[in-house]
C-alpha cells in the first residue's frame, strides 16, 4: 500500500508515496502507524502542511500533548522552533530563544521530564537553513539489541531522575524560569523501555535524564554517559537533511535526536506537534504492558 525506502538499516522509513488524501481510505492510516511502531522515524517529502493540517493529521496517531510554559507555541498544540522573531526577522544569539534551540542540539527523548513523556514527535520544515540545521537520530532498540550483557546487568530494573533544570543547566545556568520549575518537577522514569505489543526493550537515556536513582552521582553520570556514547557511536545514527515541506515522524520511546547547528543568520522555522503518551514508564509489569489495550480512546491526556 505504501512504496518505502529504508533510512538506516536499524531503522526509519521514507514513505516515497504518501498521499494524505488517501488517509481514509481502510488500512491507509494503519499501515503507516505500523510502520512507526516498527521502524521509529519515517519520512515524508514534500507535504507541505499548514499548522492545522499538521494538527489534525498528528491526531491520528492520538492526543497531543499541551506546550509546556516558556517555549513558543505555549498552552496550544504546536512547539515552535525558530530563530525568528515574530516580524520574522532572525533573533540575535544571546535571545533565550537561540538558547533554547541550543537545548535542543544535545540528544534527547521529546518531554521526557513529564510524568507522561510523549509518545511520538511530528515535525514540519517550514523554512530551512541553506547549510546545517539537519536532524539526527539513533534508534534505543538497537542500541539496547547490541549493548554488551555486562552493561544490560548495570542498567536493567534501574529507575531514571528525569529534570529539564538539569539539561537546561547544561546550556546556561539561568535559562529555566521560574515558571518552567514550578511546573516541571523532576520525574522519574525506567530506563528500559518495553514496547506495548512486540515486548521489545530500548534504552531510555536522554540529555534530560540527571541521574541514577541508588546511585551516586558520579557513578551514575558515568554509566549515563557510557550508555550515551555507545546509542551514538560512530554508524548508529541517521541525519535528516531538510527540505521545505518534509516532515519527519518519530517515536520518543525508541529513539532519541539532536538537532544540529547551523549559522545564526540563517533562518529556520520549524513546527512540531507532540503525541501524548499512554502511561507511565514505571508501575506496570512487562506482562500487563504486553496485554495493554492498542493506542486507542486514552484518557486524560492532552487535547
Ligand atoms: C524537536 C527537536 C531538533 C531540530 O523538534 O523536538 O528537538 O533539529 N528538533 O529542530
Ligand atoms: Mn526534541
Amino acid at each position: 500500500m505504501l512504496t518505502t525506502r529504508p533510512l538506516h538499516s536499524d531503522f526509519g522509513t521514507e514513505v516515497l508515496d504518501f498521499d494524505p488524501a488517501r488517509l481514509d481510505e481502510p488500512g491507509y492510516f494503519d499501515a503507516l502507524h505500523q510502520l512507526f511502531e516498527t521502524r521509529s522515524v519515517l519520512v515524508l517529502r514534500g507535504q507541505r502542511m499548514n499548522d492545522e493540517q499538521q494538527v489534525a493529521f498528528s491526531r491520528r496517531f492520538g492526543p497531543l500533548e499541551k506546550t509546556k510554559t516558556g517555549t513558543v507555541g505555549t498552552g496550544t498544540p504546536l512547539v515552535i522552533l525558530t530563530n525568528l522573531d515574530e516580524a520574522g526577522n532572525v533573533i540575535a544569539p544571546s535571545h533565550r530563544q537561540w538558547l533554547e534551540g541550543l537545548g535542543n542540539q544535545l540528544w534527547h527523548s521529546d518531554s521526557s521530564f513529564k510524568p507522561i513523556p510523549a509518545l511520538a514527535s511530528i515535525l514540519s520544515a517550514r523554512i530551512i537553513p541553506a547549510h546545517g540545521g539537519e536532524t539526527e537520530f539513533v534508534s534505543m532498540r538497537a542500541a539496547w539489541q547490541a549493548l554488551p550483557d555486562k552493561l544490560r546487568a548495570r542498567v536493567e530494573g534501574r529507575v531514571g531522575v528525569h529534570d529539564y533544570a538539569w539539561s537546561r543547566s547544561l546550556i546556561s545556568p539561568d535559562l529555566m524560569t521560574d515558571a518552567e520549575r514550578e511546573e516541571l518537577p523532576p520525574v522519574r522514569q525506567a530506563m528500559v523501555r518495553v514496547h506495548p505489543q512486540t515486548g521489545e526493550k530500548g534504552l531510555y537515556l536522554g540529555s534530560h535524564l540527571a541521574r541514577i536513582e541508588g546511585m551516586n552521582d558520579a557513578d551514575g553520570r558515568s554509566l549515563i554517559d557510557e550508555l550515551t556514547a555507545f546509542a551514538t557511536r560512530e554508524g548508529s545514527s541517521y541525519t535528516h537533511r531538510w527540505q521545505a515541506g518534509d516532515i519527519v515522524i518519530w517515536d520518543n520511546r525508541f529513539v532519541m535526536h539532536r538537532g544540529r547547528p547551523y549559522a545564526p543568520t540563517l533562518k529556520r522555522l520549524m513546527v512540531r506537534t507532540t503525541v501524548a503518551g499512554d502511561g507511565p514508564t514505571l508501575g506496570q509489569t512487562e506482562e500487563a504492558r504486553a496485554v495493554a489495550p492498542a493506542s486507542t480512546g486514552r484518557p486524560g491526556v492532552g487535547l
